[in-house]
């Protein structure tokens, strides 16, 4: 008997009848930027490659607001991406839509209810204010 291995996330994926396949993705790295109150310290952690950015955020406790309940239509998801952006989806017109009712919207604004996770790592940055109420520290 070997020793167990880590092995990466892997998808399934339709095979031809009688056969089976199996394609490895590697999970992409999000380093979260510190922020008070949600994040203090900052941290890094694996995400699963197709998850919602949202989700992966909140599955590592941190209480990024969704009032909307992840549907795009509220804006207090938004998040900066700040380092591998490039590997995401592009926004639709209404994401590009909705953001423009967020605090402090830039060219790396995302919504992270309409963000899925994709790439080797993402840096994100949650903005000190949201359209729910201002945060100052
Ligand atoms: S949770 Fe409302 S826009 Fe993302």
């Amino acid at each position: 008997m070997t020793a167990a291995t880590p092995t990466p996330a892997t998808t399934a994926t339709a095979a031809p009848a009688g056969t089976t396949a199996t394609v490895a993705t590697a999970a992409t790295r999000v380093h979260v930027l510190p922020h008070e109150p949600l994040c203090p310290g900052g941290l890094a952690f694996d995400a699963q490659p197709g998850v919602l950015l949202v989700d992966a955020l909140l599955q590592q406790g941190i209480a990024i607001e969704h009032a909307c309940e992840k549907v795009g239509a509220c804006a207090t998801c938004h998040v900066h991406v700040r380092e591998g952006g490039q590997a995401l989806k592009a926004p639709d017109e209404d994401e590009e839509d909705e953001l423009d009712a967020a605090w402090g919207v830039d060219a790396q604004s995302r919504l992270a209810c309409q963000v899925r996770v994709r790439g080797p790592a993402l840096v994100i940055e949650l903005p000190r204010h949201t359209r729910n109420h201002a945060r100052e520290r």
